[in-house]
């Protein structure tokens, strides 16, 4: 077991590095429309979206989002996990992914997301799938939610 990683908030200054994430995970196209949203959360909108990294000797290696769904203010997006390819299996998506459900579960009535790696979210957190949603960006196609209230309570 290796040693943890280091999880604290996105900076402005950690976009090259996020963008190198998106691209290794997605691709460089994914990787230039990420940026806008990564840069919202520096914004002053209304709804800005939360981002953690997670820093591994110093270098950033993996990143987690999540933001408000406009559906319904208790309703959360999951969004933007990733570890770079060379660091991944070391649980350090785990620890982005706790890090944004610890802030989530007291606030969130739901927590969506859409993936193509619904095992990983199935058995590290109980998320359950609600359907398949064919969609043509490379996401994966997915759709589960978590309840956190539901869960506690069952
Ligand atoms: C999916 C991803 C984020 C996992 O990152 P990671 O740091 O390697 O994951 P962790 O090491 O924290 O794994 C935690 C647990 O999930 C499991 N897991 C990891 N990837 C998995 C996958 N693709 N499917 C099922 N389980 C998976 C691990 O085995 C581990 O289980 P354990 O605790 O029982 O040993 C990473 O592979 C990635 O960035 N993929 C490309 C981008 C992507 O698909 N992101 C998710 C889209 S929403």
């Amino acid at each position: 077991m290796s040693a943890p990683s280091n999880i604290r908030p996105m900076r402005l200054d950690d976009m090259p590095a996020c963008r190198v994430i998106a691209a290794e995970c997605w691709s460089r196209f994914t990787a230039q429309v990420a940026e806008p949203e990564f840069r919202e959360a520096f914004a002053s909108s209304a709804w800005r979206p939360t981002f953690y990294i997670a820093e591994r000797h110093g270098a950033v290696v993996g990143m987690a989002g999540y933001g408000t769904s406009w559906l319904s203010y208790g309703i959360y997006n999951l969004f933007w996990v990733a570890v770079r390819p060379h660091v991944q299996g070391r649980g350090i998506a785990r620890q982005l992914v706790d890090q944004c459900l610890a802030d989530l579960f007291p606030i969130a009535d739901a927590v969506m997301l859409m993936t193509g790696v619904p095992e990983f979210y199935a058995r590290g957190w109980g998320f359950e799938s609600i359907g398949t949603v064919p969609q043509s960006e490379g996401f994966g196609d997915t759709l589960m939610v978590l309840r956190p209230n539901l869960r506690v309570a069952a």
